[in-house]
C-alpha cells in the first residue's frame, strides 16, 4: 500500500520501483532540465553529456510513471530547451556563461551538445526529442501546451528572438484517460465577444436577405456575454520569485489546471476509481437566449439557421454539472482521494496545489535540502487552514 501525503528522499528511478503498479492516479512534474542547472546532489539527473543519453534516462524514469500510473493516468510533463554550447560540463562558459540565469556556485551546467549533426548555437529541440522517444515508448502524446511567460529571463541576444515560452506535454497512459474538461474551462473572452459583436451584431457578415435585431452594444440591456469555452492550448503564467533556496519552481498557477483535469475531487475508497462528473447538456436556439444576450435571434432567422447546420439552431451548447457519481462498480461512497505523483518534487509545489484542492500527493526528491523546503511549505499550508477552520468555527459559535 502506498503511503500518501509524504515525499520520498533518494533517486526517482531506485524509489519508483518500490511502488506499486497502477497506485496513482496522474503525475504533473518537471524534470531537471538537460544541462541547465546543477540542483548541488550526487546523482542528479540533467547533467548527462549528451541529449540522448538525457532522452534515454527521461524514457526509464516514465516508464516507471507508466507503471505505477492508473490506466486511466496521464503525465502532465514540463520541459524547457537550451542550446548547444562548445563547452564541458562544469566549465565557466565566456561567450553565454550568465545569459541564462542557470548558474551555481559559479559554474555554468549546460553541457556542450555538438554531435549528431548539433553545433554550438542550434537549439537542441530537447523536449521534443523526449516528447517523441516518450511515444515511442508507449505513451499516447497527446498535446503539447505552450506555457508562454509574459515575464521571460531577459536574454541580451541580437539574432533570434527572447525565448519566452516552455512546454507541458499532456501524455496518457491508454487510449482513454480520465480527463475533465469541464474543471478547466476558460472564459470565452475577449475575442468571442468582440466577434459577437462584428459577425452578429453589426451585421457585415450576416446572412444575406435576413433581417437583424440590431448591433448588440446599442441594444438596451445589452450585457457581456460571460460563455465558458473548452481551455486552449497556450497557457499565460508568470514566472513567480520563490523566496526559499530552490530555483526552477513551478508557478502554483501552472499545474492547477493539470491537477484539477487530471483528477477528480473524490474517488472510490475501495479501487481509488476517479468519480465522474454528471454533466447536463443543453442546446440553445438563438431565439431561446433572452433578448439581452448577444447571442439572441428573433425567430425570423430560423430558416437561415437550418441551412447552416440542418439543427434550426446557431450551435450554441451550454453545460451545467449536477452532481458526481462513481465510475466503478464498487459500493462506495467516493470518500477516497486521488492521488497526484511528482518525482522531482523539488520544493513541493505539487503537494501544495494537489493539497489545496483536496487530492493527495507523493513525491520523490534527492536532496533531502529541498524536501525540507517542501515539507516546511506543506507544514504552513495545513496550519493556514487550520487557522481558517478555527476562525469559521468561532464565527458560527
Ligand atoms: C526542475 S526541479 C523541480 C522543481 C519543482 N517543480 C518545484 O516546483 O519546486 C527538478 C528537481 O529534480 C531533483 N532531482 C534531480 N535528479 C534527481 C534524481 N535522480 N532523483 C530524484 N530527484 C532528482 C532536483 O533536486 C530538483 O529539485
Amino acid at each position: 500500500m502506498l503511503e500518501t501525503n509524504k515525499i520520498y528522499q533518494g533517486d526517482v528511478l531506485k524509489v519508483l520501483k518500490t511502488f506499486p503498479d497502477e497506485s496513482v492516479h496522474c503525475c504533473v512534474t518537471s524534470p531537471p532540465y538537460w544541462g541547465l542547472r546543477d540542483y548541488g546532489v550526487e546523482g542528479q539527473l540533467g547533467l548527462e553529456s549528451t541529449p540522448e543519453e538525457y532522452v534515454t534516462k527521461m524514457v526509464e524514469v516514465f516508464r516507471e510513471v507508466k507503471r505505477v500510473l492508473r490506466k486511466d493516468g496521464t503525465l502532465w510533463l514540463n520541459l524547457g530547451d537550451s542550446y548547444v554550447t562548445s563547452h564541458a560540463v562544469g566549465t565557466k562558459d565566456d561567450d553565454t556563461g550568465w545569459k541564462h540565469g542557470a548558474i551555481s556556485k559559479g559554474y555554468q551546467a549546460r553541457a556542450g551538445g555538438v554531435g549528431n549533426g548539433r553545433k554550438p548555437k542550434d537549439l537542441v529541440g530537447i523536449p521534443w526529442m523526449v516528447a517523441f522517444a516518450l511515444r515511442a515508448d508507449g505513451w499516447y502524446l497527446r498535446q503539447d501546451i505552450i506555457w508562454h511567460k509574459p515575464n521571460p529571463m531577459p536574454e541580451s541576444v541580437k539574432d533570434r528572438c527572447t525565448k519566452a515560452h516552455e512546454y507541458i506535454f499532456l501524455l496518457s497512459k491508454n487510449r482513454k484517460y480520465y480527463y475533465d474538461n469541464e474543471a478547466i474551462k476558460e472564459d470565452a473572452k475577449p475575442e468571442s465577444e468582440k466577434r459577437y459583436k462584428s459577425t452578429f451584431h453589426t451585421g457585415k457578415k450576416e446572412i444575406s436577405g435576413q433581417g437583424r435585431p440590431g448591433n448588440a452594444s446599442n441594444t438596451p440591456g445589452y450585457k457581456k456575454w460571460t460563455g465558458k469555452r473548452n481551455k486552449r492550448s497556450v497557457w499565460t503564467i508568470t514566472t513567480k520569485p520563490f523566496k526559499g533556496a530552490h530555483f526552477a519552481v513551478f508557478p502554483e498557477d501552472l499545474i492547477e489546471p493539470c491537477i484539477l483535469a487530471g483528477t477528480s475531487p473524490q474517488a472510490c475508497e475501495i479501487c481509488g476509481a476517479p468519480w465522474g462528473r454528471v454533466v447536463e447538456r443543453k442546446r440553445f436556439k438563438r431565439n431561446e437566449f433572452p433578448p439581452s444576450d448577444p447571442r439572441y435571434r428573433p425567430n425570423v432567422y430560423q430558416g437561415a439557421y437550418d441551412r447552416i447546420n440542418g439543427k434550426g439552431d446557431a450551435g450554441y451548447t451550454e453545460t451545467k454539472t449536477i452532481g458526481w457519481q462513481p465510475t466503478c462498480t464498487c459500493q462506495n461512497e467516493g470518500k477516497g482521494r486521488c492521488i497526484v505523483l511528482d518525482p522531482f518534487m523539488g520544493s513541493g509545489t505539487t503537494a501544495i496545489v494537489a493539497l489545496k484542492h483536496n487530492r493527495n500527493y507523493i513525491g520523490i526528491e534527492l536532496n533531502p535540502e529541498y524536501i525540507k523546503i517542501a515539507e516546511k511549505r506543506v507544514s504552513e499550508l495545513e496550519a493556514q487552514e487550520t487557522n481558517l477552520l478555527n476562525w469559521l468555527d468561532e464565527l458560527l459559535g
